[in-house]
């Protein structure tokens, strides 16, 4: 059983969306590893693979959400830049952690990812399938760019 376990009410019904989401667990899972094994070197790897993840997936949903014209982007996108600079501040702080602080940073972001997503994601998500069932033609390039086709 994985740290951090994929559950129906994460999905916000967009696949690309949900595709992504599920490599950041993969991540957050990777890192929980590490830090369990007392790792360093693996940790700060895994840290750093996770806030590259964090940073592609973002600009994509700000993307799509761009596309949209969602009313709420660039609250969503204030959001992003607090966890990216969070995630930097616990960067930080792995590099001289010991096991058990590593864990503790590592116990403090796993579900705070996974609350991203369970809270302000799931906010765009029946506007983004509203706007696909609704106004998108059946060959408009963006069912392409967020795996609905
Ligand atoms: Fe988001
Ligand atoms: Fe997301």
């Amino acid at each position: 059983m994985p740290y951090l376990a994929w559950s129906d009410d994460l999905d916000t019904g967009i696949p690309e969306l949900d595709a992504q989401h599920r490599v950041m667990l993969d991540h957050v899972n990777r890192l929980h590893e590490a830090a369990a094994a007392d790792n360093t070197g693996e940790l700060l790897t895994s840290m750093d693979a996770l806030i590259q993840c964090l940073r592609e997936h973002f600009d994509f949903e700000e993307k799509v959400l761009d596309m949209i014209q969602f009313a709420g982007l660039e609250e969503h996108r204030g959001t992003h830049e607090s966890i990216i600079a969070k995630l930097g501040e616990y960067r930080t702080r792995m590099e001289t952690a010991s096991a058990p602080e590593a864990q503790e940073i590592v116990d403090a972001l796993g579900p705070w990812v996974v609350d991203h997503i369970r809270h302000d994601d799931l906010d765009f998500g029946p506007t983004v399938r509203e706007w696909l069932r609704d106004a998108s033609p059946p060959d408009d390039p963006f069912r392409q760019l967020v795996g609905d086709t």
